[in-house]
């Protein structure tokens, strides 16, 4: 699956990705602003992302652990997920994620 990443520089960085979940290709490809401090599960926040308006039935709804850990990120809106939570798959292909700040 193809993800774009809007970084807080406002540069878009396109991914092709296959398994694994969506913190582990931004962070393997060094994109900015995602850092994935806890590995992926579920509890820094570090891989906060705002999934465009038209991508969100694509990627679906958050958790119950992932909502709460959001509710700590004091930017966090009703686009708000946390990426390590997100499985890529050709379901996703297309999403565009703007990195949170
Ligand atoms: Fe820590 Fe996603 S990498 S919550």
């Amino acid at each position: 699956a193809k993800i774009t990443f809007i970084t807080s520089d406002n540069e878009k960085v396109t991914l092709e990705g296959t398994s694994g979940n969506v913190m582990q290709l931004a962070v393997n490809n060094g994109v900015s602003g995602i850092d994935g401090d806890c590995g992926g599960v579920c509890s820094c926040a570090t891989c906060h992302v705002f999934v465009a308006a038209s991508d969100m039935e694509k990627v679906g709804v958050a958790s119950e652990i992932e909502t709460d850990m959001l509710e700590l990120a004091d930017d966090a809106n009703e686009f708000s997920r946390l990426c390590c939570q997100i499985e890529i798959s050709e379901a996703i292909d297309g999403v565009e994620l703007t990195v949170a700040k």
